[in-house]
């Protein structure tokens, strides 16, 4: 069988919403792979379809609504044979989601169920997947000690205590540890964080991105992280793809991201972080944006769906969509100037 170090492979990945009889394309030929023991960072501005592939990866989109409408995400089982997500069973697909891919969703506020007490959901969370997964169920005092190691695993204090704490008695950080311990309770090999820390303060943001970092090493996940903030991405991912309005503009290692972006929209992204464009962190300059508008996905510009903001643009870039160009093996960019940005 191939050797390779590829846990899940998403192949030309394509989602569309339909509301009112406007068809949304949200996501247009995604194709991305993920290592094991990676973490891989997903950016980009608000809409440009992050949710929408965290959830096209458990299928959990909104049945009305939402349809892949081509595509494979293909998960490597231990024995490296390969499955396609999209191509399971309900049986099958449980048996995969919380057990052996596992997401923390976007607000942890919401997540929680505000009437239950914390180590009740936590409890709950291990019986439906062991269920899913024909796990031994095992006692109530069985499962109130891996409920406490759970807590213990997210630096909670004194989980006994909290375990008997309703969500709204808990502060917004240690919410989402709750959250992470359930996302963790059934020992997934893929962890999806869709923007983990969006809604923290950010001393607490930082707090809850090293406990990722730390469970990671010592569990030997493989992360997806998803976020607006490039910073952030900076920090904690080896390998960064942008989107932008539904679409990869650029997959690079993040070093090589940070000090030679193949795209005008990575560039814009960059000269609005804090410490770039010259203006070190901490001093009051003001940071530059990247002028206009997110596009209407029901309404894309022809060609590259970034030209109306671009500030390198030539005629070419309202024509043809640019394909991927090649910068080096590990670093593509959908720009036709991708290797002339200096
Ligand atoms: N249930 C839905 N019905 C119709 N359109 C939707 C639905 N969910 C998302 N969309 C649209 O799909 C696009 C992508 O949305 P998505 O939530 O994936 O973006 P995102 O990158 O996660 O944004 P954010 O950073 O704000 O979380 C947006 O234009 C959004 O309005
Ligand atoms: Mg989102």
């Amino acid at each position: 069988m191939e050797k390779t170090n590829i846990i899940l492979e998403i192949k030309n990945l394509s989602v569309e919403y339909r509301k009112s009889n406007k068809i949304i394309p949200a996501l247009r030929d995604i194709s991305l792979t993920l290592d094991k023991k990676e973490t891989l960072g997903i950016v980009g501005e608000s809409g440009c379809g992050k949710s929408t592939l965290a959830h096209a990866v458990l299928k959990l989109l909104p049945e009305t609504e939402g349809k892949i409408t081509s595509g494979e995400i293909l998960f490597r089982e231990k024995d490296s044979s390969r499955i396609d997500i999209l191509k399971l069973a309900d049986d099958d697909l449980r048996k995969i989601r919380g057990n052996r891919i596992s997401m923390i969703f976007q607000d942890p506020f919401n997540s929680l169920n505000p009437v239950f007490r914390v180590g009740e959901q936590i409890t709950e969370a291990i019986r439906i997947h062991n269920n899913a997964g024909n796990k031994s169920k095992g006692n109530d005092i069985e499962l109130r000690n891996r409920v406490i190691k759970l807590l213990e695993l997210v630096q909670l204090p004194n989980p006994e205590l909290i375990m008997d704490y309703y969500p709204h008695q808990l502060s917004g950080g240690m919410q989402q540890r709750i959250m992470i311990a359930m996302a963790l309770s059934c020992n997934p090999d893929i962890l999806i964080a869709d923007e983990p820390t969006t809604a923290l303060d950010v001393t607490i943001q930082k707090d809850i991105l090293d406990l990722l970092k730390e469970l990671q090493k010592k569990l030997g996940l493989s992360i997806i992280l998803i976020s607006h903030d490039l910073g952030i991405i900076a920090q904690f991912c080896s390998r960064v793809i942008i989107f932008y309005a539904g679409t990869v503009m650029e997959k690079a290692p993040t070093d090589e991201l940070f000090h030679n972006p193949g795209n005008p929209y990575t560039k814009g992204l960059l000269d609005s972080l804090p410490g770039k464009s010259g203006t070190a962190a901490g001093e009051h300059k003001r940071l530059k944006v990247i002028p206009g508008q997110v596009p209407d996905l029901t309404d894309l510009p022809d060609g590259c769906k970034f030209n109306p903001r671009c500030s390198f643009k030539i005629d070419k870039c309202s024509g043809k969509e640019p394909g991927f160009i090649a910068l080096n093996k590990n670093h593509v960019s959908r720009c036709y100037l991708a290797n002339e940005l200096k």
